[in-house]
């Protein structure tokens, strides 16, 4: 199989998380987009969606899926979303695609958060995939360095503007033997804004796509 097609396998598997009658929140990347259009076939069953995104509303409201905004909901039943790496302790790194807030922020207020990837996310150390970091653009230099105290290479990503209007660092050979304290230390720096480390509070399940059909770890 190809990745992409590991990616339609694991968004198909996610329809058996979805919770009929109530919102659930959407994530961003190519997986998400594979999920956001097989959301589409059972549109009806739900009450609408809170999205992580820009770019994801636009593609659910092209569904014609309704898209909420957070603060006009009460409760979010699932989250789904991808991830750039998995650990098997369901430590993700995320923000590949550099909605790692607004993907945070809507994971923390759902109940569940279903991970979806195709096999070749999951490894035992994170941090081969660089791990994003979204940055107030004042900020920019003083965090690099604070970075690089803590033992990480920070680079800019050029030319791009997160949805909130700030920059990410994306913070390359950096083996992240403890995500949970890793992800508190970059919390801690002033003018970071969101790190992509899901640590602290990790996914719940995480379905991977694979040539022999969707793994589930747990
Ligand atoms: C978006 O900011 C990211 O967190 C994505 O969820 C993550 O990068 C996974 O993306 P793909 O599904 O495209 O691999």
């Amino acid at each position: 199989m190809t990745p992409e097609e590991k990616k339609q396998q694991v968004a198909k598997a996610a329809l058996e998380h979805v919770v009929p009658g109530t919102i659930i929140g959407v994530g961003t990347g190519s997986t998400a987009n594979c999920f956001i259009d097989e959301l589409a076939g059972i549109k009806g069953k739900i009450d609408g969606t809170v999205a992580s995104s820009e770019a994801s509303a636009e593609r659910l409201r092209g569904h014609g899926i309704p898209v909420f905004d957070l603060n006009a909901v009460d409760a979010i039943s699932v989250y789904i979303d991808g991830a750039d790496e998995s650990n098997h302790h369901l430590h993700l790194v995320k923000g590949g695609g550099g909605a790692l807030t607004r993907e945070k922020i809507v994971a923390a207020a759902s109940d569940r958060f279903v991970c979806i990837a195709d096999d070749s996310k999951l490894v035992d150390t994170l941090g081969a995939f660089p791990l994003p970091i979204e940055v107030i653009p004042m900020a920019r230099s003083y965090v690099a360095r604070e970075i690089v105290k803590l033992g990480g290479q920070p680079v800019l990503r050029e030319g791009f503007t997160t949805d909130n209007g700030n920059i990410i660092l994306d913070v390359h050979h950096w083996q992240i033997e403890e995500p949970v304290k890793i992800e508190t230390q970059l919390n801690q720096i002033v003018g970071v804004v969101t790190n992509g480390l899901f640590a602290a509070d990790p996914a719940d399940i995480l379905l991977l796509g694979s040539d022999n059909g969707v793994k589930v770890v747990e």
